[in-house]
């Protein structure tokens, strides 16, 4: 059975702009924040507070999160990789925050530059200081289902970071297939092994191969009731090299509607963020809803 409504989070300002060449103005990524949470969508991941040598694109983070106008009831979680990362968001407001590792070794030596077990323990102090504060902390696991380095991953090697985020305290774990490589099948043995109440996942689907349509729908049969998308399609990650963006959050919104299932967001709204932040890169929008509903 589908679950009746779901929350989406949406990532395009991140996961996205994470990936675009070219700098993006500070000024277009707070106003992408502001029309996607204007479109009801209830949690828009904003920027994140990592080092600028390793991501410049993001080196505006304070910037950004200061500026955004908030809305009542909208959560804006910032990514960040230790404590340095945390200090400075909370320091520019914060009030959600997202820490991240992998299933996969390789991956993460590349991402974060220590293993998932230093990673996990780097994370302890993150969460400790966010409970402190009153922060909330979302986990995310990398390559649940594939590497673009070491190749395939095992279901078990995902699920015990899963289990590890939960147990630290994370309110919900995203489960990643960072380059896109899996299938409604491998997808969804992440989720029935990921050894986290299927409640406290959520479904994180690159949509390189095309199957993130139907990863998520197979993880929403399974009773997940979070997806992240990005708008547009924009995105992928810088140290996973070919991955494209996510999948799309109108291609979801189309889905989701379709389906019955409720989420909140107003599409046309949301048609209107799509196009802004397409026509401000100079790309063709890689929702095919978007594509199509905008041509109407
Ligand atoms: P490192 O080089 O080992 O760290 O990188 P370090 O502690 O030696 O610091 C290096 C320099 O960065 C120092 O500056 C630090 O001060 C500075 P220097 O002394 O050389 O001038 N620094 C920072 N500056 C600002 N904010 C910080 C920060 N930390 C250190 N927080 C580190 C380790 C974790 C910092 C680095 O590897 C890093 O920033 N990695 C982030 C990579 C990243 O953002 N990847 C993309 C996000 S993950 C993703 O996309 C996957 C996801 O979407 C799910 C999925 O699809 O699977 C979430
Ligand atoms: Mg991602």
């Amino acid at each position: 059975a589908l679950p009746s409504s779901v929350t989406i989070v949406e990532v395009g300002p991140r996961d996205g702009l994470q990936n675009e060449k070219n700098k993006v103005p500070t000024d277009v990524k707070v106003e992408l924040i502001e029309r996607l949470a204007g479109a009801g969508i209830p949690v828009v991941e904003a920027t994140s507070f990592v080092s600028p040598k390793w991501v410049p694109q993001l080196a505006d983070a304070a910037e950004v999160l200061g500026r955004v106008r908030r809305r009542p009831g909208v959560r804006y979680p910032v990514l960040t990789p230790n404590m340095k990362g945390f200090e400075a968001a909370l320091a520019a407001g914060a009030r959600e925050v997202a820490i991240f590792t992998a299933a996969s070794e390789a991956f993460n030596r590349k991402n974060l530059n220590c293993s998932v077990e230093e990673s996990l323990r780097k994370f302890d102090d993150v969460v400790a200081a966010a409970k402190a504060e009153g922060v909330a902390v979302r986990g995310y696991v990398s390559c649940v289902v594939g590497c673009p380095i070491q190749g395939e991953v095992r279901p078990e090697d995902a699920a015990r970071v899963a289990v590890a985020l939960n147990d630290m305290g994370c309110y919900e774990v995203s489960m990643g297939d960072t380059i896109g490589v899996g299938t409604a099948a491998s997808g969804e043995a992440a989720c029935i092994d990921a050894g986290v109440p299927v409640e406290r996942l959520a479904a994180h689907m690159h949509d390189t191969y095309g199957q993130g349509l139907s990863n998520i729908l197979a993880s929403l049969q399974l009773g997940v009731r979070v997806v992240d998308s990005s708008v547009a399609g924009l995105g992928g990650c810088p140290y996973a090299q070919g991955a494209t963006g996510n999948v799309a959050t109108e291609d979801v919104v189309y889905l989701l509607t379709g389906l019955g299932v409720q989420h909140g967001v107003d599409m046309d709204r949301l048609l209107d963020a799509s196009d802004f932040i397409s026509q401000a890169l100079g790309r063709r929008n890689n929702s095919r809803a978007a594509e199509a509903l905008l041509k109407k």
